[in-house]
């Protein structure tokens, strides 16, 4: 059921923990599973991702989509970060089944909403980027 890269992101997350004084934060739940996520990102001047973390209080693919999100963000601008959809991360995990797609949905919107955090306090706008939902369950 579920491909070898997602038990392997999800036996061994990578990434998991607290980044302290994020260049931005969020967190984002899906009121009907109950699951929530939160990523922290640290940018440098440039705009470049650096680093990321996560916490996630939810399935295993929400484990893993959350793993291989902050996989793909780091060492990426936050423009191409926006690129790096629930798609993407879902593709990049080999698959997931069509009822954990929205584990994927829930990684993206963590990286959205970190970069919302990122953009308020910076004063800046990320093309593409709209304010996330605290719940995408409503989406
Ligand atoms: Fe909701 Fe996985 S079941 S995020």
């Amino acid at each position: 059921m579920y491909s070898e890269k997602v038990m392997d992101h999800f036996n061994n997350p990578r990434n998991m923990g607290e980044i302290e004084n994020p260049s931005g934060v969020g967190t984002v739940g899906n009121a009907r599973c109950g699951d929530i996520m939160r990523m922290y990102l640290d940018i440098d001047d440039s705009g470049v991702i650096q680093d990321a973390k996560f916490k996630t209080f939810g399935c295993g693919a929400a484990v893993a989509t959350s793993s291989m999100a902050t996989e793909l963000v780091k060492g990426k601008t936050v423009e191409e970060a926006m690129q790096v959809t629930n798609k993407a991360v879902a593709e990049a995990l080999d698959g997931l089944p069509p009822v954990k797609m929205h584990c994927s949905l829930l990684a993206e919107e963590a990286v959205h909403a970190a970069l919302w955090d990122y953009a308020k306090k910076r004063g800046i706008m990320i093309e593409g980027l709209r304010e996330p939902a605290k719940d995408i369950g409503e989406r």
